[in-house]
């Protein structure tokens, strides 16, 4: 009998030709993919992307208005013997995507880990269907280069180490996109080659990633065209647009006072901040492999619902806790890119940070204005803001004679001590 292997299948070349392989090696190939909101958006509207190089595998390279129809068509035509998409849209968001962001987890400053995020659910999703369909290995197409080769396998190891792991990008002789174009056509493989593929890009709900091509010089600023996402500040609206993001224990529950669930609540909010060009950033990041990279990223509604939980905590963590965790944060963001989600650290913060959040609970208003997202107002049941201590005006109660004694003491230790010139 032939073993049957479980594929990350993103309907571009590099997994196309994965299929064939594999079964040119004696495997039953199903092709899994996962579905984390990289085709269509559920509000009739589509991701306007082009067909991309995927080097990182996993990915999907979506074109307008496609789906995984065509997809699941061709996996079949290359020789996969079953095709699995599978909705992880939901799981996603609620236990990748806002587990991040209560973590306020940003990368280098610049990144807010969307691809990071989606490796451990589309991981998790492959082991599930291994034992679901009696396969007894899974196969991804991530170069070795890559940060999600890391996180596929370190998912995979932690969920199942039985589970045998084929990475055939690693180790196969097609070395150049030519060659495997060549391949393609040669073993008759139904791929779409003929576009240039400038970019490569990865998609979901919660943002998108882009590299390669020309964005491998550091120095050279990415054509307008790249952004699938966010307008440009010269074509965004003259005219503002408010938003209000509702939260509940850190997770935004309503957004413009509309009880909305996550998925839709990021995929609206996404249109509204992209519309008016927030959520770009352009950095050059350190991989796990040591290699520097330079990535575009743009994640409209990431960047509007991290600066709004940012604002809701500053207005209810006490200091100490506030400080504090912002040094998890730093560490949670190192784990998710690292593919350490299913670690025991990973899941010790995830406790303590929801410990902290059990009173992030209000409203934040954010501008959104030609590329900037500013919070311009925050309220909360919990808020620990004093107006009556803060203000300057009538009815203050904060008794300014009792600085002096804390100050005496304060600096007690520094008395004379800087032997510097004054
Ligand atoms: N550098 C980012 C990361 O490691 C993005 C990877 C993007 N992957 C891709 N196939 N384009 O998370």
């Amino acid at each position: 009998m032939r073993e049957k292997v479980v594929l990350a299948y993103s309907g571009g070349l590099d997994t196309s030709v994965i299929i064939k392989w594999l079964t040119e090696r004696g495997y039953d190939v199903i092709a899994y993919m996962a579905d984390v909101g990289q085709a269509r958006l559920p509000d009739g509207g589509s991701l306007a992307v082009g067909q991309a190089r995927l080097p990182d595998g996993g990915s999907l390279a979506v074109g307008q208005g496609s789906d995984f129809t065509t997809y699941k068509k061709r996996a079949l035509e290359t020789g996969a013997v079953k095709v699995i998409v599978d909705d992880l849209k939901e799981e996603f968001v609620k236990d990748f995507v806002f587990k991040a962001l209560k973590a306020d987890a940003v990368y280098e400053s610049g990144y807010l880990l969307a691809t990071a995020l989606s490796r451990p659910v589309i991981a998790k999703g492959m082991v599930n269907a291994a034992h679901k369909e009696h396969a007894g290995a899974v196969a991804h197409g991530c170069t070795g280069k890559g940060n999600d080769q890391v996180r596929f396998e370190v998912t995979i190891r932690s969920l199942d180490p039985a589970l045998k792991i084929i990475a055939p990008v690693r180790e196969w002789e097609l070395k150049t996109r030519t060659e495997e174009i060549e391949y393609a056509k040669r073993k008759k493989i139904p791929i779409d080659a003929s576009k240039k593929k400038p970019y490569s890009l990865d998609v979901n709900l919660w943002g998108i990633s882009i590299e390669s091509g020309k964005l491998e010089d550091p120095y050279c600023e990415p054509d307008e065209d790249i952004y699938q996402l966010t307008k440009s500040v010269k074509s965004s609206p003259a005219k503002p647009a408010y938003v209000e993001i509702g939260f509940v224990k850190g997770v935004p529950v309503k957004l413009n006072g509309k009880p909305m669930k996550g998925v839709n609540l990021i995929l609206k909010l996404s249109r509204i901040a992209g519309e008016h060009g927030v959520g770009r950033s352009d950095m050059v990041e350190n991989r796990l492999i040591g290699i520097k990279s330079r990535e575009i990223y743009e994640a409209p509604a990431g960047w509007v619902l991290s600066a709004a939980h940012k604002a809701l905590e500053s207005l209810v963590l006490d200091r100490e806790l506030a400080h504090y965790k912002a040094g998890i944060a730093l560490k949670y963001a190192e784990l998710t890119y690292y593919g350490l989600w299913y670690t025991p650290l990973k899941e010790a913060l995830d406790k303590f940070i929801d410990e902290t959040q059990k009173k992030v609970n209000g409203t934040v208003r954010l501008k959104l204005h030609k590329g900037l997202c500013s919070v311009v107002g925050r309220k909360s049941p919990n808020s620990l803001y004093k107006r009556e201590l803060a203000t300057y005006e009538e009815g203050d109660l904060f008794d300014q004679s009792l600085a002096k004694g804390f100050l005496e003491l304060w600096g007690l230790p520094y008395k004379g001590l800087y032997k510097g010139k004054a």
